[in-house]
């Protein structure tokens, strides 16, 4: 191993279900329960920026309670990080704070960040772990009544993906954690590694996600069983 070895970790909701944040589509899951069309895309928000704010404000709430904690996988994705000699990035498609509070600090929310707002006027972005709503004013541009949580809905453009693919297309290593691969462009990653580097591409989850049959090696059990287990390995002995 050595530092010129960089690892890039795309990880999915199933990394934070261990810590008692809902996934996706997992039965009972967040999709399982209300709409994506209702809560979670730009038309939603105009239609209905109540119902809009009052989702996100739940699961902020939820991921604000004192028994909400990163976990065992977040924890060695942290340890990886201190103690790989090369550059380890993690790409979350996660909202919640878990990899931060890990102490993960080469991270990027490429959707989004669900304790930050933005204002639709003028763009500022400000931390936020309350409720928000149609009365909170913005402080950069004093407007009332666009304040939004700053996450990337579906239709709009994730976040940092230039240096994402850069990221990608450089690395000597890339793992995919919980992710069901059913959502672009971060499901479309383990293939723009295939075809710009000879890295090997690990999945790691409860099960195959849609893209199983891209990856050269796959790990399947809880995250917090596995991804403890392979940073452990690689530390050990590389890849
Ligand atoms: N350990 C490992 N993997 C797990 C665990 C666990 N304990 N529990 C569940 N999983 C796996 C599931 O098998 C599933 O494949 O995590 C995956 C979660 O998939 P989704 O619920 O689809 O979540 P995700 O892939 O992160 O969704 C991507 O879709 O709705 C949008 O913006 C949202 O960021 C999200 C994106």
């Amino acid at each position: 191993m050595n530092s010129e070895q960089s690892i890039v970790i795309l990880t999915g909701a199933g990394i934070s279900k261990e810590s008692g944040l809902d996934t996706f589509r997992d039965a009972g899951g967040i999709w399982a329960r209300v709409r994506v069309e209702d809560v979670a895309t730009p038309e939603a928000f105009a239609a209905d920026p109540v119902r809009v704010r009052e989702f996100y404000n739940h699961r902020r709430a939820r991921l604000t309670a004192a028994n909400i904690e990163p976990n065992a996988a977040h924890h060695a994705l942290a340890r990886l990080e201190d103690d790989w000699p090369g550059e380890v990035l993690v790409v979350t498609q996660n909202i919640d704070d878990l990899h931060e509070r890990a102490g993960s600090r080469n991270l990027l929310h490429m959707h989004g960040e669900l304790l930050k707002a933005r204002c639709q006027a003028c763009g500022h972005v400000v931390g936020w772990r309350g409720d928000l709503s149609a009365g909170h004013v913005c402080e950069a541009c004093g407007r009332t009544g666009g304040m939004r949580p700053d996450v990337v809905w579906f239709g709009e453009m994730p976040f940092e993906m230039e240096r994402i693919y850069a990221a990608l297309e450089s690395c000597s290593l890339f793992l995919s954690i919980g992710t069901s691969g059913n959502v672009y462009p971060a499901a479309g990653f383990v293939q723009h590694v295939i075809a710009r580097t000879r890295a090997p591409t690990v999945e790691m989850n409860l099960e195959p996600s849609e893209g199983a049959s891209l990856f050269a090696q796959a790990i399947y059990g809880p995250a917090t069983q596995t991804v403890p287990e392979y940073v452990d390995r690689v530390l050990a002995q590389g890849w």
